[in-house]
């Protein structure tokens, strides 16, 4: 068993119950009144639910609801998501990014179907052995779909917690999030535990937003010992990250004679594993290949051979353009790519090697997955050459 965390050793004075029923009211009658109709809430259907909070941990609700809607046309079953060809799963998560999420879903979808019979878990032990379901997952659908008291603690959630308690512990730091989870074990609201969540998660993304809070309207200012103490604005403690590490890239962008374009696969098991590009290498592992020195990686296109690595992992012989084009750039949590692009003409259209390729006219680029970076490059190329 393990030992339940006091909020004392913390420095954290819980509120006696009175307070605590008079909160749940307060927050419970605001959420009644002021609640956003989303398509997610229409529902208890777990399924629905859980595609939903994975959507929303990466994108804000009215990007999300489209991709929603369209998920749940294409996989109308978990049965669906389970048997869905790769190519169209990344379709349907294209843009959202972090792709590692809908494949976690369709590993868990599997085991839906394979270990519970095609039913969706009831319980916050079994929802939470499911892949890619963490403690805020699991307790997002075990409280909305299922009624369970289990709290769904995210950084909005942590950010009003720490407001509400003047909580001196980093948000941004994992280790920190039992403390918060503590206190919403005290706080949620037994009879209403979904509601409650999801209270707390509109009030912290809009009210008592990260960027533009309006303290004044919050509907539990009364209960905010930071609002109350005038220290609002020291609230939520967040430490800076970590800088995204910059990484140059190489795209080679290589039409033939048809007007067809060369794309490769991702064969990898890295971040765009299984999406479409034009072919694309880091710089500097490109220069190695080409036995570059690490000085002259800016020169890489100025060599001979480059040609031959064409040739041999492509069987092409491009003719390059001298073309410039601005560097295209995006930013991952933790790289910042900047990609250089190098035109191409070739007048064979044959490829060879043991690479995934294939030639395809711009109309028809949308039958294959493309990550956000392949988007930014085919507009960039676009731009400069129209
Ligand atoms: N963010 C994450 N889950 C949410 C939900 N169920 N409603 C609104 N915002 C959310």
């Amino acid at each position: 068993m393990v030992k339940k965390l006091d909020l004392k050793d913390y420095g954290i004075e819980m509120w006696d119950q009175p307070t605590i029923s008079a909160f749940r009211r307060t927050l419970l009658e605001w959420y009644d009144r002021e609640k956003r109709d989303l398509p997610w809430r229409r529902t208890k259907n777990p399924y629905h639910i859980w595609i939903s909070e994975i959507m929303l941990q990466q994108t804000q609700v009215q990007t999300v609801i489209p991709y929603y809607l369209r998920f749940l046309d294409w996989f109308p079953r978990v049965e669906d998501l389970a048997q869905a060809p790769e190519e169209k799963l990344l379709k349907a998560w294209e843009g959202l990014g972090y792709y590692s999420r809908v494949r976690n879903m369709q590993v868990a979808a599997q085991q839906i179907v394979g270990n519970f019979g095609g039913e969706f878990p009831q319980s916050y032990d079994k929802i939470a052995s499911l892949k890619g379901i963490g403690p805020y997952t699991a307790g997002a659908i075990a409280s909305i779909a299922f009624d369970l008291p289990e709290p769904a603690v995210d950084g909005n959630v942590m950010r009003v917690l720490a407001r509400l308690f003047e909580i001196d512990y980093d948000i941004g730091n994992p280790s920190n999030r039992k403390i918060f989870q503590a206190i919403m074990e005290e706080l949620i609201d037994p009879e209403r535990p979904g509601d409650f969540n999801q209270a707390l998660m509109d009030l912290g993304t809009d009210i008592e937003s990260a960027k533009n809070p309006r303290p004044d309207e919050s509907p539990v200012r009364a209960f905010s010992a930071a609002y109350l103490h005038g220290t609002y604005a020291k609230y939520p403690i967040k430490l800076p990250k970590k800088k995204p590490r910059p990484l140059l890239l190489q795209a080679f962008v290589i039409r033939n004679q048809q007007g067809q374009f060369l794309l490769e696969k991702n064969q990898g098991a890295g971040l765009l594993a299984g999406f479409w590009s034009f072919p694309l290498m880091e710089t500097q592992l490109l220069a190695k290949q080409l036995n570059l020195f690490e000085d002259d990686s800016e020169q890489v296109l100025e060599t001979v051979s480059l040609q031959k690595f064409f040739e041999e992992d492509y069987g092409l012989k491009p003719v390059w353009s001298q073309e410039e084009f601005p560097l295209v750039k995006h930013t991952f949590s933790h790289q910042k790519w900047q990609i250089q692009l190098l035109e191409g003409r070739v007048n064979q259209a044959d490829l060879k090697g043991d690479r995934d390729l294939c030639w395809v006219i711009p109309q028809n680029f949308d039958n294959y997955p493309m990550a956000t970076p392949q988007k930014k490059m085919i507009q960039a190329y676009e731009k400069n050459t129209n």
